[in-house]
């Protein structure tokens, strides 16, 4: 299965890979991957009647930087944490997809400043995308996986799900709320990234929403915590908090290298592993906190 035709060739080091340290590997992070996101000025959206329902600027040059933020992951093991008063002292809190506050405000939160939602989740009936009260908090950011090597142009006519489209309709329904797409080369240099770091090949798809949103917030803010990504002693094969389902590959991974990923996390955490214990917390530094 190699569904975005990803390449590897380069990224295996004959004889082994070093293994990096954290400060080397928030290194690469800073260095090789470039969040951003889609701008009106781009190709082929300054050339379309709707491009300009883009912003002007790239999310990561208009905000910030923030004191602390949290990212809340949507797993099970978030049920019954006790984390929402924690959460909520965040300047800002990003979420992912459907993942609701309401009626779970003790152990999540309240406050919601982004949400990074998959295209799938924008174009499913299912989720009510354009009328669900759900999206309506915060800034949204959108994401598509494009396939390996495209330039914009190539993946605008080659989205996983329509994306585009979906984004046109929202921002008329709600032109006052700030929506931004990502930059699709984000997740394949966080992808190389990840593969570059391990010692058998990982999945060919791209990184979870999970890790984007992490490395979104990484960009904005001075320090980021990180809930439930790396399970704490709550671990449960209880997929998402908010529904009742299970499955252990949510957290594990299996179309996503989830896995490869949260080795990764745990490898550039600065705080201590008993935090991870408790409460699933990770420590992440801001990307402009440090020089290489
Ligand atoms: O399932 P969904 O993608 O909406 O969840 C948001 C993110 O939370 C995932 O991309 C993944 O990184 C993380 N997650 C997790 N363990 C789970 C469920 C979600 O690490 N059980």
């Amino acid at each position: 299965m190699n569904k975005y035709k990803v390449q590897v060739q380069g990224l295996a080091i004959e004889g082994g890979r070093p293994k990096l340290s954290g400060p080397e590997l928030l290194c690469q992070l800073k260095g090789g991957v470039k969040v951003a996101t889609l701008t009106s000025d781009l190709q082929p959206f300054s050339e379309l009647t709707w491009g300009s329902l883009l912003p002007q600027r790239s999310m990561t040059f208009d905000l910030g930087p923030f004191k602390s933020c949290a990212v809340v992951t949507s797993a099970g093991s978030m049920r019954h944490s006790g984390l929402g008063a924690e959460i909520d002292s965040h300047d800002m809190v990003l979420r992912f997809n459907a993942a609701p506050t309401a009626g779970y405000e003790k152990d999540v939160g309240a406050k919601t400043s982004v949400r990074l939602i998959n295209s799938q989740v924008m174009a499913s009936d299912d989720h009510h995308f354009l009328s669900s009260s759900l999206y309506s908090a915060g800034i949204l950011v959108g994401w598509d996986p494009a396939p390996y090597s495209a330039d914009l142009n190539e993946w605008y006519n080659k989205t996983d799900y329509p994306i585009f489209e979906q984004y046109q309709v929202y921002r008329k329904l709600h032109p006052q709320q700030s929506f931004h797409i990502l930059h699709p080369h984000m997740e394949w240099q966080l992808w190389e990234l990840i593969q570059g770091n391990m010692a058998e090949p990982i999945q060919k798809n791209p990184p979870s929403s999970g890790l984007l949103g992490t490395v979104l917030m990484m960009s904005l803010c001075d320090v980021v915590h990180v809930y439930e990504f790396l399970p704490s002693r709550r671990k449960t094969k209880l997929c998402h908090y908010y529904q009742s389902y299970y499955d252990e590959a949510c957290t594990v991974g299996a179309y996503h290298p989830l896995l490869y990923e949260k080795n990764l996390v745990k490898r550039m955490n600065l705080g201590p592993d008993q935090d991870i214990y408790t409460h699933g917390r990770v420590t992440l530094p801001g990307l402009h906190t440090f020089t290489c």
